[in-house]
């Protein structure tokens, strides 16, 4: 996301400075004419930088002297308000579904919204299911779901323990 954003500022900024330079420069109307093809040139600069760097960007926590910062705290409280039911107190796993700190340590960022949005069956050999709700459909998850990413890939690095974790301050 961010990487698009810069794209497009970059490309905005050299399109204005292209389209200063030419006014700069010309000095009748008609001269002015190719302002007319640089704009929509820009203009296509900038959305096509926004759709080709389709790669998104890997939400990330901030920790400072074991304190996180809002996103990977609000993932907490996201976490403990959906998922704990199942994934247990802290991510740690329960008898219904796995620990998470776990499986966050070999799990991608998209293979995690994957899961996460459509959900997963597994049939164990005794024939018992195991069922990973799709959350799709819930704006409550779908939300934050970057910031309960955040919380968990602390947890699974070890940044973050168990219980309710601490807020960096605000910098005054
Ligand atoms: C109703 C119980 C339930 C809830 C609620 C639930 N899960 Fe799950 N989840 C499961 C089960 C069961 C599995 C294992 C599915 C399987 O065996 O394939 C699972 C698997 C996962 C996996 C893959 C783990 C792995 O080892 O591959 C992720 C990631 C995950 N859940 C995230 C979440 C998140 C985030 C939430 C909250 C938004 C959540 N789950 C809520 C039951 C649940």
């Amino acid at each position: 996301m961010w990487c698009a954003f810069f794209l497009c500022h970059r490309s905005v900024y050299v399109c204005m400075n292209s389209i200063l330079l030419t006014f700069l420069k010309q000095k009748t109307i008609l001269m002015k004419m190719p302002l007319l093809f640089t704009l929509p040139l820009c203009l296509g600069l900038t959305f096509s930088s926004q759709l080709f760097s389709g790669e998104e960007e890997i939400p990330q926590y901030v920790s400072e002297n074991g304190m996180v910062d809002k996103g990977t705290y609000n993932g907490y409280r996201r976490f403990h308000g959906t998922c704990h039911a199942c994934h247990g107190q802290d991510a740690a796993g329960s008898s219904f579904a796995p620990s998470l700190v776990d499986a966050l340590k070999d799990m991608d960022y998209a293979a995690f919204t994957k899961t996460v949005t459509e959900g997963r069956q597994a049939t164990s050999a005794s024939g018992a299911v195991s069922a990973m709700p799709a959350f799709a459909a819930d704006p409550n998850v779908m939300k934050h779901l970057d910031d309960i990413y955040r919380y968990l890939s602390a947890r699974s690095d070890g940044v973050v323990g168990t219980g309710r974790p601490k807020k960096i301050p605000k910098k005054k």
